[in-house]
This record gives C-alpha cells, structure tokens and sequence, in this order.
C-alpha cells in the first residue's frame, strides 16, 4: 500500500479501549445510525470499494487507491461500531430499523462513475459523518463511547481534507461532464 496514501487517509492517533460503561439498547438503537443507515459506515464502505473500481486509471492519479484505504478505515470504524453496539445489548445486524427488518438497497445507493462526481458525492458523505457522530456524542450519555466517537471523527476529518485536496485537482484533470451520472435518490 502506497504508505504516504494510507497516512493521508486517517489520523496518526491510538483508538480508546472499546467499553462501555453500562449496556443501553436504546443508545445501540442510535449508533446503528452510524453503523448502517442510510450515510453509515456500511454505505461508505460499498460506494468507496464501487468507487476504487471505477476510477483505476482514471485522473485524479491518487484517487482510486485513496478510495480503497478509506474504505478500509470505514471498515475499522463498522467494527468499531458493531463492538459497541453489541457491548450495549444490541444486534449488529446491518439494519438501522430497531426489529433488524429494513436494510440497505444497494441498488439505491449513490452510484457515481464520473471521478469529479465520486469526489463530490465523498465530501458530501464525510460532511454527513461528522455532523452525526457530533450528534451521537450529544446524544449519548456515556464517557468511554463519547471519546470513541471523537477519535472516529478524526479520520473522518482527515477524509473531508483528502477530498477537498482531490476536488481542486480534478476541476483541471479530471474529464468533468463526462458520464456525470449520479444515481442518488
Ligand atoms: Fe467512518
Ligand atoms: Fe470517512
């Protein structure tokens, strides 16, 4: 792995200890918002892997391989996520519904081919991630969960940076208006 890619993609800090201070399912209910809603982790982790795909050999030059890194720091952040979620009494099933019976579509997810289209739609998420962990550490009142969050929020900055980075380098590399597709619904 390109090591100066992985060190852009998430912050050089040591993750707490994954506790909590007492089992809630009402708090497990709240981050599975995170865990697999409609902008979780899960989402993330599949566009970022769609994304990987689709922009190899694709100008800007770094963002097929930063989409792959990501998607595997979303993926410590889910396990993170269905740690906790478990600790506190609850299922990590991925389904943000209480019963477990509504999932993702990933035929609905925001599919984009077009590189400055990806960068967009990334932002965008990354954006949305930080305003829900920052509503979850509003929301959920335990210590050890709180300073998890904020260490998840982090990485998340990191990304936001990254992209912002990739978004000024594709207006002049990219090829913008071709295949501009976006299938968000
Ligand atoms: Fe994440
Ligand atoms: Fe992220």
């Amino acid at each position: 792995m390109n090591s100066k890619i992985k060190s852009l993609c998430e912050a050089n800090l040591p993750y707490p200890e994954i506790r909590v201070e007492r089992r809630n399912p009402n708090c497990a209910r709240l981050l599975s918002l995170a865990y697999a809603g409609q902008d979780s982790e899960l989402t993330s982790i599949l566009l970022y892997v769609y994304g990987h795909q689709v922009a190899r050999g694709r100008k800007p030059e770094m963002l097929s391989e930063a989409l792959r890194h990501i998607a595997a720091v979303e993926m410590r952040h889910l396990n993170i996520l269905g740690e906790l979620i478990t600790l506190l009494g609850g299922d990590p099933r991925f389904s943000a519904d209480p019963r477990g019976r509504v999932g993702i579509n990933t035929a609905m997810l925001g599919y984009a081919s077009d590189p400055a289209q990806i960068i967009r739609n990334a932002l965008a998420g990354e954006n949305a991630s930080v305003r829900l962990y920052n509503e979850l550490i509003r929301a959920i009142d335990d210590r050890y969960i709180r300073e998890i969050l904020k260490r998840i929020i982090k990485d998340e900055e990191h990304h936001v940076k990254l992209f912002r980075e990739m978004a000024g380098t594709s207006m002049y590399n990219g090829r913008r208006g071709r295949e501009s597709e976006e299938c968000r619904k």
